[in-house]
Formats: structure tokens, C-alpha cells, sequence
């Protein structure tokens, strides 16, 4: 079992609490990307309808939730969508930064019930995510022994 999926309920109940509060975290999640990294708003540029855009962090919550628990798909996904967004001219290092600014939204969404075992699982999290980032090889982690291997 992985270190995060010892801890699902804290990534799973966090986006639950997010779900109550905000109906849609769409536009909150990509004003904060925007105006943190300007020089992204120009990749989504033919996403005049912003479908593209709820659709993408939809799937990536679904896919958090997934690596934070039964981890069945999300890694390799992860590792995928790397190869497959270099067609849309996104480097490999801006997904920390997507993911880190979906965590940062959430943190204030969440304001006091972010406590501090949530921000921890956030973080192990993140980092976890971050090693299928940037080794999208998947030849070489099926079998891999790191603390983000398979659960
Ligand atoms: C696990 C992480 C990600 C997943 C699962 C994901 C998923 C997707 C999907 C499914 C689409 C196509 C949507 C559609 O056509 O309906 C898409 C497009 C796109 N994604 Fe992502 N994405 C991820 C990470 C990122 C990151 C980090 C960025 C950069 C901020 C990014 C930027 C884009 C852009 C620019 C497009 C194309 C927009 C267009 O149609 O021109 N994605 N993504």
C-alpha cells in the first residue's frame, strides 16, 4: 500500500468539503493559474467556450482521487498525459505547477477546516504525483520500488 493510500480519506474528504462549498472550481482554479503564471493562459487559447478547461480539471480531480486511493489508473494517465500534452506545448514542469494551484484553491476554499494533517497529505501528495511527472516512462516504473510506486 502506498503512503498516500494510507491517508485517502484526508485528499478525498478535502475535495468533498470543496464540492459542498463550490459548485464548480473551474473558474476559480484557472483565474488563479492565470494570474500566477500569465504565460498560461496563451496555451488555452482555441478553449473560447472554456469546455476544454472544465473538462481537463475535471479529470484530474478524478484522477487525484484515484491516485489518493486504489490507485487503479491515475499514475499511468498521469505519465500519458505528459506525452500526449507536449502536442499542446505544456512542459512536464507545469504540471506541479496545475497541481499545486489546484491544492492552493482548495486551501482557501477550505480556509480554517485546511488543517494541518490535510495540508501534509496535500503535500505527500503532490510530491508523489510529481515523481510520474517526471519519470512518464513507463517501462521503466512499472516495478518500481520508490515511495511513489504502485499502491
Ligand atoms: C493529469 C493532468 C492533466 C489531465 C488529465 C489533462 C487532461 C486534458 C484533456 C482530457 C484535454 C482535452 C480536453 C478536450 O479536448 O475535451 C486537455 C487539453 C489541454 N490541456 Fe490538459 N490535462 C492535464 C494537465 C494539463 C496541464 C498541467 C496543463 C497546463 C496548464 C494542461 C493544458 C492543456 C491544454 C493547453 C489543452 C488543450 C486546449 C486546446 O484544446 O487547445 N493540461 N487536457
Amino acid at each position: 500500500m502506498s503512503d498516500v493510500a494510507t491517508a485517502p480519506n484526508l485528499i478525498e474528504a478535502s475535495l468533498e468539503i470543496a464540492a459542498e462549498r463550490c459548485e464548480d472550481l473551474t473558474p476559480a482554479v484557472y483565474r488563479r493559474l492565470f494570474a500566477e503564471h500569465p504565460q498560461m493562459e496563451a496555451l488555452f487559447i482555441r478553449d473560447t467556450n472554456n469546455l476544454v478547461k472544465g473538462e481537463m480539471l475535471a479529470r484530474v480531480i478524478e484522477a487525484i482521487l484515484d491516485f489518493a486511493g486504489e490507485r487503479h489508473y491515475a499514475a499511468t494517465l498521469i505519465q500519458c498525459e505528459v506525452i500526449t500534452h507536449a502536442g499542446y506545448d505544456v512542459p512536464p514542469d507545469i504540471f506541479r505547477l496545475f497541481f499545486g494551484t489546484v491544492a492552493a484553491e482548495l486551501r482557501e476554499v477550505l480556509g480554517k477546516d485546511w488543517t494541518p494533517p490535510i495540508d501534509q497529505a496535500w503535500r505527500r501528495l503532490l510530491e508523489q504525483l510529481d515523481f510520474y511527472v517526471t519519470h512518464p516512462d513507463q517501462a521503466l516504473t512499472q516495478n518500481t520500488s520508490s515511495p511513489a510506486g504502485a499502491a
